[in-house]
């Protein structure tokens, strides 16, 4: 490739100098790529994409992997979790590694495998291949969640509330060979579909990973999800990328949403929060250093997953026997992320008033240029939002007519679910009691003739029973909806649109 040429060689001579004082290249050698070339907008900088190139140095001493979990003792800690705690988990791959290792997720909750009206969290560890401390970490979650459920009331709301998918290794290759790319040498965090270039946007050039997480996502929507990196210690959040190549705060339309998930994050950890490099322990991804191609923005754009790129060590690779002290500095991180997806923001179903049908509407905010949508099976929806605020929230769905109401959020989660009428030509409209539950054609056309006829007391007595059960039936419906709401966040306030 002639992108390879001229500006290569250029980052090869600098690329010993300039990195030197680069301390934290936690998502990418793209700083690097910044300050050199600040400014040039040209299509150059395509280089710094996916492919790294080649080190003749290893960049970790094999003394380091010492006390870490090889690949195939990672795989036995996630099929004996499996076999530990069956009741509350279920084992799956996502695919496979360049090197055919098969990507284990572990699913955490008490009906693992079923689709719920719950939302779904995904933890992903050790992308890149020398940031190992995440599957570490993972997978003491993992332990931690099962030996804790109905004994620690978070743990007991995690698994009660929440789908939590943990796949504790994307990589596996590039932590044997300790490092970043895989095993082509691609990194991992720069290979997904850009929203400014369309450099990823080969299928066929995509890799094996990167394809599994797609795949992955295709049959599933996650509320949120979260990388565990290392290298740095800050909750980066969206956008990572920017439209003109600069590095600046690029804020995305859920700004405040992610300040607040990743402030969620820095201030249950050991001292993220105190960080001197970064205010509150957090930052916006394009003002630390633009990256394209990453996971992180194309989960927010395409997948409607709010995600984090959280940097849990200064250290890539620390000495093993750190390990139980950075888990005890990030456990509480982790918990409170995913029980955020409970403890806060909007939560409701959207049925139909017709048949208590439930309905993939688009739920929308006053403000925020975002669209979440309602699940297909359940009609529900996770609507994450900072507190302290009020929204007007709106839901929209095409054949229906659309609502909107106010909603002051406080620090709790609020219920919010909508009935939606659907778009009617005018004479059904005017059935007896507003009645919405004579679908079927026949019986309307009865009724019709009832109505022209002489019997006007048994006409009136039919309509006036058929209204009565329609109500019933229709209150019945309501009931049962709320009831299974309630149910699934055990809730405080219900709201009903
Ligand atoms: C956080 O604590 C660790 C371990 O004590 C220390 O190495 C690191 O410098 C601290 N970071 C901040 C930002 O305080
Ligand atoms: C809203 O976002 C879409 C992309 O998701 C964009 O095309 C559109 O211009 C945005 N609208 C406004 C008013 O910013
Ligand atoms: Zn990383």
């Amino acid at each position: 490739m002639e992108i390879f040429s001229i500006s290569s060689l250029l980052l090869l001579f600098f690329l010993p100098f300039s990195s030197l004082p680069s301390p934290a290249i936690a998502r990418g050698g793209e700083r690097i790529s910044s300050n050199l070339f600040s400014g040039s907008v040209n299509s150059n900088n395509w280089l710094f994409k996916r492919h790294l190139f080649e080190a003749n140095h290893s960049p970790v001493r094999g003394d380091f992997a010492h006390g870490y979990m090889t690949n195939s003792e990672l795989e036995k800690a996630v099929k004996e979790f499996g076999r530990r705690c069956s009741k509350i988990s279920r084992i799956y791959s996502i695919g496979e590694s360049v090197k055919r290792i098969p990507l284990w997720v572990i699913e955490i909750s008490d009906k693992p495998g079923q689709e719920e009206a719950e939302p779904s969290f995904k933890f992903i560890g050790n992308m890149h291949g020398d940031e190992p401390v995440g599957r570490e970490l993972l997978i003491l979650l993992a332990n931690w969640l099962c030996d804790n459920y109905m004994k620690d009331p978070l743990a007991t709301l995690i698994i009660k509330n929440v789908h939590l998918h943990i796949l504790p290794t994307l990589n596996p290759d590039g932590f044997t060979l300790r490092r970043r790319g895989n095993a082509n040498n691609f990194d991992l965090n720069r290979d997904f579909p850009d929203r400014f270039s369309p450099m990823n946007d080969d299928v066929d050039s995509r890799q094996p990973e990167t394809k599994a997480i797609m795949g992955w996502m295709k049959g599933r929507h996650f509320t949120a999800s979260a990388s565990l990196h290392g290298g740095a210690l800050v909750a980066n959040y969206p956008w990572d990328g920017t439209d003109d190549r600069r590095k600046w705060y690029y804020a995305c339309p859920d700004d405040k949403t992610f300040q607040y998930m990743a402030s969620v994050y820095s201030r249950s950890h050991h001292n993220m929060s105190l960080s001197k490099e970064f205010p509150g322990g957090i930052t916006n991804g394009a003002s630390w250093y633009p990256i394209y191609g990453g996971m992180q923005d194309w989960n927010y754009i395409h997948k409607g997953c709010f995600e984090l790129t959280l940097e849990v060590s200064d250290n890539k690779w620390p000495k093993a026997n750190e390990l139980p002290i950075l888990w005890e500095y990030n456990r509480m991180s982790m918990l409170n992320l995913v029980a955020s997806l409970v403890k806060t923001g909007v939560h409701g179903r959207i049925v139909s008033s017709d048949n208590g049908q439930p309905l993939p509407a688009s739920i929308m905010i006053k403000g925020i240029n975002y669209t979440v949508k309602a699940g297909r099976v359940f009609g529900n929806y996770h609507r994450l939002l900072a507190p302290g605020e009020s929204y007007e929230v709106t839901v929209t769905m095409p054949g229906y007519k659309s609502k909107a109401t106010h909603i002051l959020l406080g620090d709790e989660a609020a219920s919010l679910d909508f009935i939606l009428d659907p778009v009617k030509d005018p004479p059904k409209q005017k059935l007896p009691h507003g009645c919405d539950c004579i679908n079927d054609n026949n019986s309307k056309l009865e009724l019709v003739e009832l109505l022209n006829g002489n019997h006007l007391k048994i006409t009136l007595a039919v309509v006036g029973i058929l209204g009565f059960t329609c109500l019933v039936l229709r209150r019945k419906m309501i009931f049962k909806f709320r009831r299974q709401k309630q149910a699934m966040v055990g809730n405080k306030r219900q709201n009903v649109v």
